[in-house]
């Protein structure tokens, strides 16, 4: 079966592939990254689980069917076949701003071993890329204390605070 690829490659910044070293790519998500180890860089985020190859297409045809709205990319190792690095830009429909969109960045990692390569930055302006592609009017994201001084020299501020509820899992949910 042939390879389907999440989106269009006129998205993907010029400018930050030429800024890659030898022989990375940037691309949009492909059906194939499962076997590329995708979800294996994942695991410098969280718990991933363990997908079938099933279970992967399932996620990826949802967001394929949704690609106006989720643009999840990768950094390959060609030679290796392998992803490197990833990260996903979701666009957020509004009424305020005269029906403006923000883009959320979430999920950036890059595999354990390549860290350091600017690998994280290169992912973020491809991102930053799309939002302003897409016409967003601000791109926002969460991250950790330790990791505001990466997202700043990314070009990103400081605002606000993130308040999250996880919801309690095997009993009623107490609202
Ligand atoms: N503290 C201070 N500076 C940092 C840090 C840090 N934790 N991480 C990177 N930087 C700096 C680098 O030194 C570099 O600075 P320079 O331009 O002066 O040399 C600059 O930021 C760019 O660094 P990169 O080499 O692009 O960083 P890297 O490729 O290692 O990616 C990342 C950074 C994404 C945080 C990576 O280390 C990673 O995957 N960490 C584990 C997962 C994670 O925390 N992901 C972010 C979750 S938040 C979210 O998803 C929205």
């Amino acid at each position: 079966m042939a390879e389907v690829t999440l989106f269009e490659n006129h998205l993907l910044s010029p400018e930050v592939q030429s800024l890659l070293p030898n022989g990375y790519t940037l691309r949009a998500l492909r059906s194939g990254d499962y076997e590329r180890g995708f979800l294996k860089v994942l695991e410098v985020l969280t718990e991933v689980g363990n997908h079938t190859k099933e279970e992967w297409l399932d996620q990826f045809n949802y967001l394929k069917q949704h690609n106006h709205e989720y643009f999840t990319i990768t950094i390959t190792d060609d030679k290796k076949d392998k992803v490197v690095a990833a990260g996903t830009i979701f666009v957020e429909r509004k009424f305020v701003h005269k029906n403006g969109l923000v883009g959320h960045i979430e999920d950036i990692a890059v595999d354990g071993n390549q860290q350091g390569k600017k690998l994280g930055l290169r992912i973020i302006q491809a991102l930053k890329y799309i939002g302003a592609q897409r016409g967003c009017y601000k791109v926002i994201l969460d991250c950790s204390e330790k990791n505001i001084p990466f997202y700043e020299k990314c070009g990103f501020k400081q605002k606000e605070y993130e308040m999250a509820w996880y919801v309690p899992q095997g009993t009623v949910a107490k609202l």
